[in-house]
């Protein structure tokens, strides 16, 4: 199995790629961390829990880490996700406490703990816990055996700025510090994410599991991303954060290119553009694996088949 920590600010695509991740026993989560990015901290810190309650989950440790990026003030997303982040169907406060340690404290200490190289990062949001630790605890960095992100938009453009994709968008400084850390990246960008798209008949294959969380996947799909059918046409929107989690399980479905991205963290027009050297024009070296392609189909049959576990 893989240790994990997922990094997230639920949002309903993030409950979904966590539902995936509880469901799927080659990943074993550390911990949840929760960071400010569609809504709030306290909302992504109880909308974490709402989903491993949902589960039946009650052990899985929930984190709350930073309340807002580190130089900017923070953007969040109400206009997607809904006022709660988790707009579509009600769910029950959670009754399972919150960790009283700071996220940031829990990522530097399991990394600390664990042994070297054992440890994969899945950040799901803006990158400000994961970035904070890695100042606070720069002996860490090296002990990551891996990040693999939900971030960016390259030839797809951006979803918050015409340049910018919002998970970077909202913790550029963050996101920079990463992608300069020197630890392998896994990038999947708005290019495979608006691939992946919620089509009806998908929805109806999570609301055929006939279960309580397949209910609850089918109707936040439902809501989520649906505001704009001009953008991604009559019949799906994107489900972006599970395709992070679905490649740790099923890296086939996913095909890329190792390149070099940097971070733009100065012009306020193309704020968080995540910069791709296609053409090794720079002297920078290949930081990540952008991810550009996803069998859809399969990925859709895998996440239909785990959730059903649940
Ligand atoms: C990203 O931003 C959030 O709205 C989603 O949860 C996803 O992580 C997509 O740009
Ligand atoms: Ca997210």
């Amino acid at each position: 199995t893989r240790k994990i920590i997922i990094d997230t600010d639920p949002g309903q695509d993030d409950a979904v790629a966590i539902l995936l991740a509880l469901a799927s026993p080659e990943l074993e989560i550390l911990g949840i961390t929760c960071v400010a990015g569609n809504v709030p901290l306290d909302l992504t810190a109880r909308n974490a829990r709402i989903v491993c309650e949902l589960a039946g989950r009650t052990e899985i440790k929930v984190f709350a880490g930073c309340d807002k990026p580190m130089e900017r003030a923070l953007v969040t997303a109400e206009y997607v996700h809904g006022k709660t982040g988790l707009d579509g169907i009600s769910l029950p406060l959670p009754k399972m406490k919150l960790q009283e340690q700071h996220a940031v404290d829990f990522i530097i200490e399991t990394l600390r703990n664990e042994p070297p190289g054992t440890v994969t990062l899945c950040p799901l949001g803006p990158l400000t816990n994961i970035a904070t630790a890695f100042n606070q605890a720069p002996d860490i960095v090296e002990r990551v055996d891996e990040i693999v992100l939900m971030g960016g938009g390259f030839f797809e453009g951006g979803n918050v700025t015409p340049a910018a994709e919002f998970n970077i968008y909202v913790d550029p400084q963050a996101a920079d510090i990463v992608f300069k850390s020197g630890i392998s990246i896994v990038v999947m960008p708005l290019d495979v994410t608006h691939k992946v798209l919620t089509t009806r008949a998908r929805i109806e294959a999570f609301r055929n599991l006939g279960t309580p969380v397949g209910h609850a996947v089918a109707s936040w799909t439902d809501f989520f991303e649906r505001f704009d059918m001009a953008k991604y046409g009559a019949d799906g929107a994107p489900l972006h954060d599970p395709c992070v989690i679905a490649y740790l399980i099923e890296p086939d479905l996913f095909t890329g290119r190792h390149i070099n991205v940097a971070i733009e963290t100065q012009s306020e027009l193309t704020m968080g553009m995540t910069v791709a050297d296609w053409w090794r024009v720079s002297p920078r070296k290949p930081n990540a694996m952008f991810m550009g392609d996803v069998d859809a189909k399969g990925f859709y049959t895998l996440l239909t088949e785990r959730l059903a576990r649940l």
